[in-house]
């Protein structure tokens, strides 16, 4: 069969630009999007609507979304074979959002633990946005009509409710979503904190040690690595156990994922030589890996026109898909059409 005639499987995925892309963002998530490039069409896009959940510095925000948006580029997403658009861009999340508002329980809504957890810790803005969040969420995924949303462990729930929602909608007025299924890749590395191994290494963490940041140069790199907890154990062996020792897990995984080696092969390697020589050697090898990215992603930053062009064919693209869905959605529950 021509190729050009088999429709592929529509991707979808967003990453808040709530603060710096990190190696984690890199090896958890963009790496697979990125080698699943060809094998899908997909929708990848910067939540800066989401983002405002949380208080946030306009012009850091205005900032790190375009660096998001190089960042992407850098790591190797192809604009011209991945639809890359700014939410805000695309009117139809806020329209399609309130709709779903009117769809989602707040018994549903209540039951989030991220909505828990952000609550918890911003006890001064918890906003109707914070709580209404997986509303928007599931329209910025229904929307697309994707088959497939990757996502972290973290979000599994917020898909999860996409679902029902969709399936509720559904129910009510006919086939207009498609249930998506969350995505969670065969070899995604799931990166833990540099400082706290039993966290996740994210964006927003406090303490800049325990995230490397994508733009982090290599200096700033090998001082992390060499830094990182690992344990105590007296013969500070380099071996594979999560349980026993998370610190050096984490860091194996690193490695490997940066080098394509083995566990085995990196034990092998690291054979009575111990930590002083292991951390290093992970610092080293995370800093050629995110050498060229960053290189490339300053290069794209410092060419707005470019950055531009890509941003608004992408918010065209996107438009066009979201447009119909929503257009689908407004007939269905009886709007007007203008
Ligand atoms: N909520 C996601 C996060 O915080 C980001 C996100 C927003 C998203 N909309 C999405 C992810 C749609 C996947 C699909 O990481």
């Amino acid at each position: 069969m021509d190729e050009n005639t088999v429709t592929k499987k529509i991707m979808l995925s967003g990453i808040q630009p709530s603060g710096d892309l990190t190696l984690g963002s890199y090896l958890g998530a963009i790496k697979n999007w990125v080698d699943r490039t060809d094998e899908f069409d997909n929708y990848y896009f910067m939540a800066d609507m989401h983002s405002i959940t949380v208080r946030q510095d306009p012009a850091a925000l205005r900032r790190r979304t375009l660096e998001q948006l190089a960042q992407y580029i850098a790591c190797g997403l192809d604009p011209e074979k991945n639809t890359l658009f700014i939410q805000s861009h695309v009117s139809a999340h806020a329209q399609l959002g309130w709709v779903l508002n009117c769809y989602t329980m707040f018994g549903e809504l209540s039951r989030m633990t991220q909505f828990k957890d952000k609550s918890a810790k911003n006890k001064d803005n918890i906003n109707g946005g914070l709580f209404t969040y997986p509303a928007l969420m599931a329209a910025d995924i229904l929307l697309y009509q994707p088959d497939y949303v990757p996502v972290g462990e973290d979000q599994k729930q917020h898909v999860e409710l996409t679902r029902n929602v969709a399936q509720r909608f559904n129910g009510i007025y006919g086939d207009v979503f498609k249930i998506p299924e969350p995505y969670i890749p065969k070899v995604g590395a799931r990166i833990m904190s540099l400082s706290d191994p039993t966290s996740k290494m994210s964006k927003s963490d406090k303490d800049p040690n325990g995230s490397v940041y994508l733009m982090d140069k290599p200096e700033d790199i090998q001082r992390k690595f060499k830094r990182a907890v690992t344990d105590s154990d007296t013969e500070r062996c380099v071996r594979y156990d999560p349980q026993a020792k998370p610190g050096v897990a984490n860091l194996m995984t690193i490695y490997s994922a940066v080098t394509g080696r083995t566990f085995a092969e990196i034990e092998a390697e690291f054979e009575g030589k111990g930590y002083g020589a292991f951390k290093p050697a992970v610092g080293d090898a995370v800093a050629e890996t995110l050498r060229p990215i960053r290189e490339e992603a300053q290069r794209i930053l410092a060419d707005k026109a470019y950055l531009e062009s890509v941003y608004k064919a992408g918010a065209e693209k996107a438009s066009y898909m979201a447009n119909k869905t929503l257009r689908k959605v407004y007939k269905k529950i009886g709007f007007v059409a203008r």
